[in-house]
């Protein structure tokens, strides 16, 4: 009985909740030669894999759901990328290949850093370094990668979410003045809330505003 109603309540919670869990440890100092899970791969797999109608919700493509430690956790063999089917795919031909095509492939630089995090031991490391940070948040330094991680999954290519393209500096200077980006980061004053999949780091957004208040600096 007890167990039943355990599982009474565990699908009650699971069903209220609507979007996927961020995954929330305590934020440790950044270390430069570390990848980071929670700032750098999480956002990186959400942005162009765990989108709607791709590894995310109750039916996810191939059954495989990436909107989680755990499910990304799953498709991955620590110390080992040519082990890891999360890897695999990113280098496979025709249909296999991942994100599927006409979606962008990733670039080299960001296969990189997920294979470093993978012979890393692909550990659910969050830092917490950037805002700390004295240097000037310019768009080329902070932005750009910041954006290139959680936004350009969805926001480039002949057919970008919402129409708003974030790929370059000019569209993203347009997307503050026209599109309520600022807002858009938590959802407010009528925007959608992006990324979909939940706000980015406090500190992501922070630098964001920053950059913004700043008279974004290229
Ligand atoms: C998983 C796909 C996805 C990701 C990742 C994503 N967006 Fe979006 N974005 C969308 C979709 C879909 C819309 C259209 C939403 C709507 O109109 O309801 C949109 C709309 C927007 C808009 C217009 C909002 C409005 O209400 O007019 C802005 C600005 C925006 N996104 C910025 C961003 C930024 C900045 C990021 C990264 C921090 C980001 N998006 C990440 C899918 C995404």
């Amino acid at each position: 009985m007890k167990k039943f109603i355990a599982s009474l309540s565990l699908g009650l919670l699971a069903s209220c909740t609507h979007l996927p869990p961020v995954p929330d440890p305590e934020p440790q100092p950044c270390d430069p030669g570390i990848v980071d899970f929670t700032n750098e791969i999480y956002p990186m797999i959400q942005s162009n894999c765990a989108m709607s109608g791709c590894h995310v919700g109750p039916y996810p493509a191939d059954g495989l759901d990436l909107s989680t430690y755990a499910g990304i956790r799953d498709e991955v063999k620590p110390g080992n990328p040519n082990d890891s089917k999360l890897y695999e795919v990113l280098f496979e031909t025709g249909d296999d290949l991942m994100p599927p095509p006409p979606m962008a492939a990733l670039s080299s630089a960001q296969k990189e850093r997920i294979r470093l995090w993978i012979v890393q031991g692909a550990k659910e490391t969050n830092c917490a370094g950037a805002c700390d940070s004295t240097s000037a948040t310019t768009y080329s330094a902070v932005i750009a990668p910041m954006i290139q991680a959680n936004c350009l999954g969805c926001h480039q290519g002949a057919a970008p979410s919402g129409g708003v393209s974030l790929g370059t500096y000019a569209q993203t200077v347009n997307a503050v003045n026209a599109s309520g980006l600022v807002d858009a980061l938590s959802g407010s004053n009528g925007r959608a809330q992006m990324p979909p999949a939940g706000a980015m780091s406090a500190c992501n957004v922070a630098l964001l505003q920053r950059w913004v208040r700043s008279g974004m600096p290229q």
